[in-house]
C-alpha cells in the first residue's frame, strides 16, 4: 500500500470534518439503494459477499449490513469488505460497526485507494455510494474491474448526484472565483455515458434529496464553515468576503424553506449493472 503523504493526511482531515457536518444536515434517501440491493440479490450458499468502495464513516454500510442480515437466511455467512483510504473515516467506521452487534459478520476494512486495491475474492454486491466522484479518469476502468470482481449472479450499484444538484454549481463557482478547486466533477448523467460506451445494460432510479444549508448563513459558525467547505470541495476560507457573499447568494437562490430549514436540492440516482 502507498502511505498517504502529509498533504493527503491534511486533506483527509479537512474532508472528514466537513463530511461530518454534511451528513448531519443531509436529507438523504438511502432506501432506494437498499431496496435495489434486496431486489437483485440472488446469492448462492454458503456466503453473501459485499464490497463497499469509498465506505466513508460507515453510516450507509451499517444500514446495508442490517438490511442484508434481515434478508438472508441463517445458512448464509455475511462477508463485508470495505475500502476506505481516509484514516479518520476508517476510525469512525470501526467504531460504528460495533463488534458485539456485528459479531456474525466477517468484516474487513482496507486502507488502500480502490485504484491500488487487489483481491481474487468475488462479490455478490459491489457498491460505490457517492464515492466515484473522487476517482476522475478511472471510472471506466473501475467499472470493468468491478464487473470482473462480481460472482455470476452479482451486481454493481453506483450512486451519484445528478446534474441538477446545487453542489455542482457551488463547486464550479468556487473554482471560477478562486482559480482553484474543481472545474469538472462526475455526475450520474456522465456515468451513464461511460457505462453506455462499455456496452453494458443498466437500470437507473432517480430520486430527490436535500441539504439543509441554514448553518452556512450563520456568521462565525465553524460548522457553517465546514458545510461551506463541502459545497466548495475546498477550503472556503480562501474566499474573500465578497466571494463568500456570491456563494451564499448562489445557495440562497436555490433555497426552499421547510419547517424552518433552508433546503437546497441535491437530487441523486442509483444505477444497477448486473453481471
Ligand atoms: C462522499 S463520501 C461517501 C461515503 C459513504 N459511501 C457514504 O455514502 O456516506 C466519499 C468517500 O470516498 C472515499 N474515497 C475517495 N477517494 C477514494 C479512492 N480513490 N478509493 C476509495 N475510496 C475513496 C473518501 O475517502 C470518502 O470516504
Amino acid at each position: 500500500m502507498v502511505s498517504p503523504n502529509e498533504i493527503e493526511i491534511k486533506l483527509y482531515e479537512a474532508y472528514d470534518a466537513s463530511y461530518q457536518v454534511f451528513l448531519k444536515n443531509w436529507q438523504v434517501n438511502r432506501q432506494v439503494a437498499l431496496d435495489l440491493m434486496q431486489k437483485h440479490l440472488n446469492p448462492q450458499p454458503p456466503q453473501v459477499a459485499v464490497l463497499s468502495v469509498g465506505a466513508g464513516p460507515g453510516d450507509f454500510d451499517v444500514q446495508v449490513i442490517d438490511t442484508l442480515k434481515q434478508k438472508i437466511s441463517k445458512e448464509f455467512k455475511l462477508r463485508y469488505v470495505a475500502v476506505e483510504p481516509n484514516h479518520l473515516h476508517r476510525q469512525r467506521y470501526e467504531q460504528k460497526i460495533n463488534p458485539s452487534d456485528f459479531a456474525d459478520v466477517d468484516l474487513k476494512v482496507h486502507p488502500e485507494k480502490i485504484e491500488e486495491f487487489w483481491t481474487d475474492e468475488k462479490f455478490d454486491i459491489i457498491h460505490y455510494t457517492h464515492s466515484m466522484y473522487h476517482m476522475p479518469d478511472h471510472e471506466q476502468q473501475l467499472v470493468q474491474k468491478a464487473m470482473e470482481m462480481l460472482k455470476e449472479n452479482g451486481f454493481l450499484l453506483l450512486t451519484l448526484d445528478t446534474r441538477d444538484a446545487v453542489i455542482f454549481d457551488t463547486i464550479f463557482k468556487y473554482a471560477a472565483l478562486t482559480g482553484e478547486g474543481f472545474t469538472d466533477m462526475l455526475q450520474m448523467e456522465k456515468m451513464q455515458e461511460i457505462v453506455d460506451n462499455l456496452g453494458l445494460s443498466y437500470e437507473v432510479v432517480n430520486y430527490p434529496e436535500y441539504m439543509d444549508v441554514t448553518l452556512c448563513f450563520e456568521e462565525n459558525s465553524s460548522a457553517g464553515k465546514a458545510l461551506m467547505d463541502f459545497f466548495c470541495q475546498s477550503d472556503s476560507s480562501q474566499l474573500s468576503d465578497e466571494q463568500r457573499q456570491e456563494m451564499l447568494h448562489l445557495l440562497a437562490s436555490n433555497i426552499s424553506e421547510k419547517d424552518g430549514k433552508k433546503l437546497v436540492p441535491l437530487p441523486a440516482a442509483t444505477m444497477v449493472i448486473c453481471k
